[in-house]
């Protein structure tokens, strides 16, 4: 193989540029040429793509977003939108790819390589923490310290009006930044996908948290509860609770910004360096990730089709520490 591609895709995620960096500065040590795809598969139909130096990744290690851009692309999810990809990059003698993105990204993944047969690892960015396949995501730990900043500084105004707090943070269908920012912030209660928390259980842990004297509560509500949104689950316990002191705040988008913390880049290094190797050594249609701190290689389709549970230790730790 002489010449790779590298683009992001999906959600942006924190690390991503340092894994672009990792990426291209791997493989230029290599001996392989590098091309930057903008705008994820997008750009590969659009042929938005340059020849990339060492010194188009100066400076980014420590920078949010993404230098190459993303975008979720629905022209990719077309037979037609997928031979322009494949003609792109054959033009341009582009005989490997490496993806960093999310499930989405190596669902195009696999059908491409299916079709084309092109080399494709995949290197997971994603702040949902979702992918079996991978310990960590790139983007996770800091999404995870960006929403307990937010929610530090929520506590201070909760307790000084003795209000209860519903925090929604982000993770589509993973409750995986609700169990980590709950234990981090010191939550009453997390309420995740991954488990079947009632109305009953909100308000049982209201009144437990007032008969033991505390004036202040912080529920935590991933984006993706069953229950709903955390506007739908306070104004549930509301009409229960009429009299109930509460707001709702949303932490949203900006959990995918910000520079990404020193955990973050290491990882984003490392599955870096670890995409461009496994490409050399011929591996295709996988995602690296880092498992009890080992890199591994796993089939994209198992990647994007087996759930990775949450820990019950965290569940249960998180439970614990909210009497
Ligand atoms: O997958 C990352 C993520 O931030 C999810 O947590 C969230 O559900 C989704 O992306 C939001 O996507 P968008 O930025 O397209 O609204």
């Amino acid at each position: 193989m002489k010449s790779i591609g590298v683009f992001t895709s999906g959600g942006d995620a924190p690390g991503m540029n340092a894994c672009v960096r990792s990426v291209v500065r791997n493989a230029l040590y290599l001996g392989l040429d590098v091309y930057g795809i903008k705008y994820g598969y997008n750009g590969m139909i659009e042929g938005d793509i340059y020849k990339m130096k060492s010194y188009s990744v100066s400076n980014i290690v420590q920078r949010g977003g993404t230098i190459l851009k993303s975008a979720r692309s629905k022209a990719f999810l077309t037979e037609e939108g997928r031979k322009k990809a494949y003609e792109q990059l054959s033009r341009r003698g582009i005989e490997g790819l490496i993806a960093i993105g999310g499930d989405g990204t190596f669902t195009g993944a696999n059908i491409f390589y299916e079709e084309y047969g092109i080399p494709i690892v995949g290197a997971p960015g994603t702040i949902d923490n979702d992918l079996y396949g991978s310990d960590y995501t790139i983007g996770f730990d800091t999404a995870v310290n960006t929403a307990l900043d937010a929610i530090d500084k929520i506590r201070d105004t909760a307790i000084s009006h003795d209000r209860v707090f519903f925090v929604e943070v982000m993770g589509r269908h993973s409750g995986y930044i609700a169990v980590h920012v709950g234990i981090g912030g010191g939550a009453e209660l997390v309420m995740v996908p991954e488990t079947s928390t009632t109305m009953k259980d909100v308000i049982e842990t209201l009144r437990q948290g007032r008969n033991s004297q505390k004036t202040s509560h912080l529920i935590i509500v991933a984006e993706g509860e069953h229950q709903g949104n955390a506007h739908e689950v306070a104004e549930r316990v509301r009409q229960e609770l009429p009299d109930l002191d509460y707001r709702v705040s949303a932490l949203g988008h900006i959990q995918r910004g910000g520079s990404p913390t020193s955990f973050d880049r290491i990882l984003a290094s490392r599955l870096g360096m670890a995409a461009v190797e496994g490409i050399i050594d011929g591996k295709k249609n996988v995602m690296v990730g880092v498992v009890d701190d080992k890199i591994v290689y796993t089939s994209f389709k198992i990647a994007i089709s087996k759930t990775k549970p949450i820990s019950e230790d965290l569940m249960r730790l998180s439970k614990v520490l909210s009497i």
